[in-house]
């Protein structure tokens, strides 16, 4: 059929095929899930125009000249140099008889994570999180099994998630991270998985504290079939420490991407779990991609191993941190609330979202409004501060200001 077409209504359809309206029903629910198909009931069921992956966003680049804070990147002169490691790289093509997995960075991805009190005894390596999340929730989910997710959430996250057939169930959160009443509620609808960000939260800047991760345990301890997966995106860059609720959980994972330490184009996760669960993320993995580059793995675990890299990252999370600090106390000065207790990135809350983008870019800024992000949560607009030093902050903060709160003309009555 093409785009525009109408379905047969359930009924008819079910008569011709001799099958029950709830088989049909079911079918036409999973196109919708899709989106590939909209309307239903009297309306009729329609064949959609739009490409059947819907995303929430595509970004544009941002205009030229435009100072650039709406990437959520890491700063390029916070990654450690990758010349010296590429030089080292053996000269050696690598065969398909290799192990998938290098055993130096299975090794150093292992301690990584014990040293973090999260087990490690069974690891697969992904091609960044949003792979790991993706493959942790084909091992364990089906089209239209609900996920609790954090709101607002990482349009990656939004995105997969419906592109996976799945339904995203919104979970408030505040700076220490989901609030567990609101975490039971969703898990009680009947989410199969919750995806958690345990630090650097996109785009709230949210972390977890210990008091709230107890309260989460508790609430999860309830729920012992639920598939936790922990998105550590910003791993050692993320200026919070590593906290974990996966401890005794049946089905988990924890993915630690390199992605803002070591730097995005590396497309390297270390992912922890429980055996099942990796074991299905290896194996399916084998059938596809076959391994990540085992280049990509050396480069990694040649970083890892390096005694100077504790260092660079130690700069990174630190600057990440002032830099933020800097940002949310100049917004302070004129008034403005903003959030962001980790990562890189800082979450203002505003009533007009895309006005006060536009307004923002026409001052020659450019942020992104927080509507893709968000679910049900309250507007903002997110500031990636990764490349923004301080001096800068004030301007962009005295810029905001105007931009919120546009001077009006006095006017005579
Ligand atoms: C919360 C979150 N998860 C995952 C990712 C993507 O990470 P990766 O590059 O490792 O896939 C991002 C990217 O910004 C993110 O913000």
């Amino acid at each position: 059929m093409s785009a525009g077409e109408r379905l047969p209504t359930v009924r008819a359809l079910a008569t011709k095929l001799r099958v029950s309206p709830t088989t049909v029903a079911a079918a036409y629910n999973a196109l919708r899930v899709r989106g590939l198909v909209h309307g239903s009931g009297r309306r009729g069921t329609v064949v959609n125009r739009r490409p059947p992956l819907l995303t929430r966003a595509v970004f544009p680049p941002p205009a030229p000249g435009l100072r650039n804070l709406a990437e959520g990147g890491p700063d390029p002169a916070m990654l450690p140099k990758l010349k010296p490691y590429l030089a080292r790289l053996e000269g050696i093509q690598g065969r398909y008889g290799d192990a998938e997995n290098r055993a130096a960075l299975m090794k150093l991805a292992a301690r990584q994570f014990k040293g973090d009190a999260i087990a490690a005894d069974s690891i697969a390596i992904v091609s960044g999180a949003l792979d790991g999340i993706e493959r942790v929730l084909q091992a364990h989910l089906r089209p239209g099994d609900i996920v609790a997710v954090e709101d607002p959430s990482y349009t990656g996250v939004l995105d997969l998630v419906a592109a996976l057939a799945l339904v995203a169930e919104p979970v408030a959160i505040d700076d220490s991270g989901p609030l567990a009443a609101d975490l039971n509620r969703a898990l009680k609808l009947g989410a199969k998985a919750f995806i958690l960000t345990p630090r650097a939260q996109n785009p709230s800047g949210g972390a977890l504290d210990r008091k709230r991760a107890a309260e989460l345990r508790q609430v999860l301890a309830a729920f012992p079939e639920v598939v936790l997966i922990e998105d550590d995106h910003a791993g050692q860059v993320a200026g919070a420490p590593a906290i974990t609720l996966s401890g005794g959980r049946a089905y988990w994972a924890m993915v630690r991407s390199v992605s803002k330490s070591l730097g995005p184009d590396l497309r390297v996760s270390v992912m922890a779990g429980d055996a099942l669960t990796v074991a299905r993320v290896q194996g399916r993995q084998s059938l596809g991609p076959r391994w990540v580059s085992h280049i990509l793995q050396d480069l990694v675990a040649m970083m890892w191993a390096d005694g100077a890299t504790p260092a660079v990252l130690h700069k990174a999370a630190d600057t990440y941190a002032s830099r933020r600090r800097a940002l949310i106390e100049a917004l302070a000065q004129h008034g403005i609330e903003a959030r962001g207790r980790s990562g890189l990135n800082v979450w203002v809350p505003v009533a007009e979202e895309a006005a006060v983008a536009n307004a923002m870019a026409a001052k020659g800024w450019a942020i992104r409004a927080g509507e893709s992000y968000r679910i049900k949560s309250a507007p903002g607009i997110r500031v990636t501060i990764s490349t923004l030093p301080s001096e800068d902050a004030r301007k962009f903060a005295a810029d905001l200001a105007e931009s919120i709160r546009p001077r009006t003309h006095a006017q005579s009555a």
